[in-house]
């Protein structure tokens, strides 16, 4: 157990990255695509990202649907494919329901028989996050799926994270939250949750302070970080 997660008794979940694979639409519609799909779908994600960054600095709000949509336009023009009418299509609707890293389901039904209140905290929608929760059935392994549409701007403003607090009826210290996304940990941790960095692909630490309280490269290793509920 991580001392600095005594006190915890609900984990929040970031979605894309942490439960599922973002490249994971990609990876499904590769046949159709050139040897430069892996560069394609790392710059569709950075550019989501940016979008919501800077969409939430310009007070511009469209929702995680548009954002993502916008950002595979910038990529598959700057990697274009043939037949990119119906490609594009195809990996919007792969998104929908991308695939829940391997370990996902077992982890939180463990969380879940150990008493955890377990929900998400997600940039995404409630439509694109209900379709990939159905897709890798956990449903039932969930209390709750916050999202930031009520808000109306991005992670990682501290409003979003309070909205967890709200939506899971928690203190900021007593949330697990746990993120594959460095930027996302920070923020988190800067709000006030112990955070935990689930560095999936062995990046560096960010630059930006606010640190995880642990970090770890696969979900599998999360129950014996946290302590027992009464
Ligand atoms: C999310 C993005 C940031 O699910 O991965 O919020």
């Amino acid at each position: 157990m991580n001392s600095r997660l005594a006190g915890t008794r609900v984990c929040l979940f970031d979605a894309y990255g942490t439960l599922f694979d973002v490249h994971s639409a990609v990876a499904l519609l590769r046949q159709r695509m050139d040897d430069r799909a892996d560069a394609l779908s790392a710059l569709w994600r950075q550019k989501q990202l940016e979008y919501t960054w800077l969409r939430s600095l310009m007070k511009d709000y469209v929702d995680f649907e548009t954002v993502t949509a916008d950002a595979l336009d910038f990529a598959l023009e700057r990697f274009p494919q043939d037949d990119a009418v119906n490609l594009r299509a195809a990996l919007l609707d792969a998104y929908t329901t991308l695939s829940a890293y391997p370990e996902v389901s077992a982890t939180l039904s463990t969380l879940r028989e150990r008493g955890w209140k377990l929900g998400i905290l997600s940039n995404g929608t409630r439509r694109w996050l209900d379709a990939a929760v159905a897709g890798s059935d956990l449903g039932a392994l969930l209390d709750d799926i916050v999202t930031v549409e009520p808000l109306r701007f991005f992670k990682p403003d501290p409003a979003v994270y309070q909205l967890g607090c709200d939506r899971m009826g928690a203190d900021a210290s007593e949330v697990c939250f746990l993120s594959s996304n460095a930027w996302d940990v920070s923020g988190a941790s800067y709000f006030g949750y112990q955070a935990v960095w689930i560095n999936r692909t062995a990046q560096p630490r960010e630059r930006l302070g606010g640190g995880p309280v642990d970090e770890i490269s696969t979900l599998d290793a999360l129950p014996e970080l946290l302590p027992a509920l009464d």
